[in-house]
């Protein structure tokens, strides 16, 4: 959430830090600002909306070499040009992301104590504490390390204090933040893709780590403000992975990746043996109840997870939304698992549910694609999906990436616990040898868009499902709405009935899924309710059905049920695409969202 890029170096500091800052927008897009050197003195630009409104302020040629800037994803107050980052009090200036908890009574009591806010914001209060600490212990280092024990929250900060504007400091806690080196200087970022130009090699901070850095140099400090050497990481992905390669959005281009993804995520763990699934998921054995937790999308995944891991291998799987589980009465046992889904790996709720599960001494296991990231690092195992850079807000590579796992861990777990016997094992692996280029075909078909064309005007679109089609209608509809505005709800097929069918009206369209062989005799009878009513039935299946009861078919290859659903959500990803293009939207940074929540 939000994006924070800086840089000091020897060449002009303000393209670079666009540049790296254009390429975090998909993190924070309600305002942008930069704080820049020049003759010693910070001066600040802003402006409400998008990078582009700010570049049109900025002088390219201004001779500066250091500069800290941000892209916003409001959390206190409104999106605009007066709470927009960077902020400035006293001697300091800073771009944060997260947010510090405890800011409205720091913010009184340093009122009484003189200071005067311009803004809404807890990254204002920031710097007046960081100020009023300053002014007592006079070193700044000592300053930023005593504010980690007052905030409360979570927080990466970018700051320039005025007694050294040579210097950037960096400080994190709990909010990911990297330093990087490279030939043309030294970077802070909030995420890789903002340096990827310059260096694929960077340090990752860890909470409370302070790092200090001028154009030769890089010291990074321990929370005893020692001195101390950190790894240094390589980022696997390339700049071109971060690019948009010729797509128009970067949502379709990640569409498109989705045939190679599957197969780099299965080959990762799987060489066709059982061998290696053994070798790599072994550890799972042991545990015979699960809990997934994650948000959104990836709470989705943990849906299709939860009846895969059910129906194959015959252990119960609860699968929570995090922001409720952390806060829920959980009944562990000895042999719980729980899994945390994350694509960025930074999202507060999952973490937060991580946390918990690891307090009360439960073995955790993260599904993740960003390497490094903080859920990877805490969790006591890690399976990396192997999404690569997913830049679009609305996931879909990583979601199916996720889905990949779960169906190679039900082959796994259901072949050891024998409820997979060897002659359906067969036929599963026959089909996942086939998946790549059954994803492929499944993406070139462009039936879809001609779909989307005849009901992206209307205001409501219904998806319907049982089972695990239920699961894949939740996500088909979660892509709908947050890219095309367009109110859409997924319901149990056959629950439709008990009340939300009365939305129903003439050319309401419904979409329904019906890919589970025994289920799809019921789905059907529950599409003939809403054909009834008048719906406008777009019917997504894995089977030709022998009458007509839809308006329009969208036919998908049949493969083995623990594999089908990785084909079924292709269809919904393109629809959901095609309308939000037909609606002009911004298909890539939807409105009001920004793709890692490290807020809670
Ligand atoms: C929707 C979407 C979100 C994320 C959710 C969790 O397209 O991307 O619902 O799935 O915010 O994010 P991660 O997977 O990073 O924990």
């Amino acid at each position: 959430m939000c994006g924070i890029i800086g840089y000091v170096g020897h060449n002009l500091c303000i393209p670079k830090i666009i540049h790296g800052l254009e390429n975090l927008e998909y993190r924070g897009y309600d305002s942008a600002g930069i704080a820049y050197v020049l003759n010693n003195k910070t001066k600040i630009i802003k402006e409400k909306g998008k990078i582009s409104n700010l570049k049109k302020l900025l002088d390219f040629d201004t001779t500066t070499n250091l500069g800290i800037a941000h892209t916003r994803w409001a959390t206190h107050g409104e999106a605009n040009k007066i709470n927009a980052h960077p902020h400035s009090l006293g001697k300091f200036t800073i771009v944060h992301n997260g947010i510090i908890e405890n800011y409205s009574k720091l913010k009184q009591e340093l009122e009484n104590n003189g200071y005067v806010f311009k803004s809404e914001t807890d990254t204002e209060v920031a710097c007046a504490l960081l100020d009023e600490i300053y002014k007592q212990e006079k070193d700044i280092l000592k300053a930023l390390n005593k504010v980690t024990k007052i905030f409360r929250g979570s927080y990466a900060f970018g700051i320039i204090c005025s007694d050294d504007p040579n210097a950037i400091y960096a400080l994190r806690c709990t909010s990911p933040l990297i330093v990087a080196n490279s030939p043309d200087g030294n970077f802070i970022a909030s995420d890789v893709p903002a340096i990827l130009k310059y260096t694929n090699k960077y340090i990752l901070l860890d909470d409370f780590d302070i790092a200090k850095l001028t154009k030769d140099n890089i010291i990074i400090y321990d929370e005893f403000l020692h001195e101390t050497k950190k790894k240094v990481n390589t980022f696997s992905g390339t700049f071109e992975s971060a690019a948009k390669n010729g797509y128009e959005h970067f949502m379709l281009k990640e569409i498109h990746e989705q045939d190679k993804v599957f197969k780099d995520t299965i080959n990762f763990y799987f060489d066709g043996t059982i061998e290696s699934l053994k070798k790599n998921f072994s550890f799972l054995k042991k545990y015979n109840k699960i809990d997934i937790v994650a948000c959104g999308s990836a709470y989705h995944t943990g849906l299709v997870g939860k009846s895969l891991i059910e129906n194959y291998v015959n252990i119960p799987v609860n699968v929570e939304v995090a922001s409720e589980y952390r806060y829920k009465r959980c009944f562990y046992d000895y042999n719980t698992l729980v899994i945390l889904v994350s694509q960025s790996g930074e999202t507060a709720d999952t973490l937060a549910a991580l946390r918990k599960a690891k307090n009360d001494g439960i073995t955790t296991m993260a599904i993740v694609n960003v390497v490094g990231s903080s859920i990877a690092r805490e969790a006591d195992h890690v399976i990396y999906i192997k999404a690569g850079c997913e830049i679009a807000v609305a996931t879909t590579k990583a979601y199916l990436a996720q889905l990949a796992i779960f169906s190679l861990l039900t082959i796994y777990l259901g072949y050891q616990n024998k409820t997979i016997s060897e002659n359906e094992l067969n036929i599963i692996l026959d089909d996942l040898k086939k998946m790549p280029k059954l994803i492929n075909d499944t993406i070139k078909n462009n039936s879809y868009f001609d779909i989307a064309d005849k009901i992206y005007k209307n205001k409501q679109i219904f998806f319907i499902g049982r089972g695990i089609d239920y699961a894949i209608s939740m996500e088909g509809s979660l892509k709908l709405k947050e890219i095309s505005y367009i109110n859409s709800v997924a319901y149990q097929a056959g629950e439709l009935k008990h009340g939300t069918i009365s939305l129903i009206t003439k050319n309401t369209p419904v979409i329904a899924i019906a890919t589970d062989t025994k289920l799809i005799e019921k789905t059907i009878s529950n599409i003939k309710e809403t054909k009834a009513r008048g719906a406008y039935v777009i019917y997504v299946s894995n089977e030709e059905p022998s009458e007509k009861f839809y308006d329009e078919l969208i036919k998908i290859h049949k493969v083995h049920p623990i594999l089908q659903s990785i084909l079924t959500i292709v269809p919904l990803q393109l629809l959901a695409y095609k309308v939000a293009k037909n609606n002009g939207c911004d298909i890539d940074q939807p409105r009001n969202l920004a793709k890692s929540v490290t807020v809670e």
